[in-house]
């Protein structure tokens, strides 16, 4: 079957990361179109090389992707650390490997997970290469689904455009944890780092999709091939 082109990009950028996963690892597995791509490449891996890993998944859709290859899965009841996490992101800014994330809708254990690794590698498609964070994308918050009108509120005194998202069937999209997104349009984000430490502070709010050194290495795909890309270590 012959793939779109971004398709491929996305393909190509997460077999290069299947790659770099090895016996005995506990993986934190992301959740998206591309790092479905990771989970079919280790699921081949699992069944042809007889490849040993554990992998704690990041969403309910991810974990039964995994499930149907045979990647066993385990928890933080069992592991409370994971050597290497491989996700997408909706946007990848190169220098810092600054991330907007979930629109997917997996924001907060993707970040749970990320944030228990010794390494995080950011996998994605060219088109997610953005100059400065926020500059396509909003930004997603969960938010407990309590009092969600003023939670909506404080984060547009931020300045941003706040929208409660809902899903494709136009009802309130609700998270594996339960909980409401409120995707946050800024007018160009400044400063990740003030707007991140402010986003963690409004009550209601659980998580952001701002994900800032976490990644220490970005495997894109795109129309010259695989390239890598490194966080500065100033950053
Ligand atoms: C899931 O909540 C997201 O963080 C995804 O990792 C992100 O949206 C990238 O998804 P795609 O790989 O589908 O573009």
């Amino acid at each position: 079957m012959n793939l779109p082109e971004q398709e491929q990009w996305k393909k190509a950028a997460a077999e290069a990361a299947a790659k770099l996963v090895d016996n005995g690892m506990v993986v934190g597995l992301g959740t998206g179109s591309t790092t479905a791509f990771l989970v079919c490449a280790l699921g081949r891996r699992v069944a042809k090389e007889n490849l040993r890993i554990v992998g704690i998944p990041t969403s309910e859709r991810t974990a039964e992707h995994a499930r149907t290859l045979n990647i066993p899965l385990t928890t933080f009841a069992e592991h409370r650390h994971i050597d290497l996490t491989i996700d997408g992101a909706d946007e990848i800014e190169p220098r810092t490997l600054g991330l907007i994330k979930g629109h997917g809708g997996a924001l907060l254990r993707e970040k749970i997970v990320a944030a228990a690794s010794s390494r995080m590698i950011v996998i994605g498609d060219e088109t997610k290469i953005v100059e400065r964070l926020g500059v396509r994308e909003s930004v997603p918050v969960e938010v407990v689904s309590f009092g969600w009108q003023v939670t909506l509120r404080r984060l547009e005194k931020l300045g941003a455009s706040a929208i409660l998202r809902s899903g494709s069937d136009k009802k309130t999209f609700v998270t594996d944890g339960g909980n409401y997104i409120i995707d946050c349009k800024f007018d160009g984000i400044t400063n990740a780092k003030e707007l991140a430490h402010h986003l963690d502070h409004i009550v209601g709010a659980i998580e952001n999709g701002l994900f800032l050194g976490l990644a220490s290495q970005a495997i894109v795909g795109g129309r010259d091939g695989v390239k890598i890309l490194q966080r500065a270590s100033d950053s």
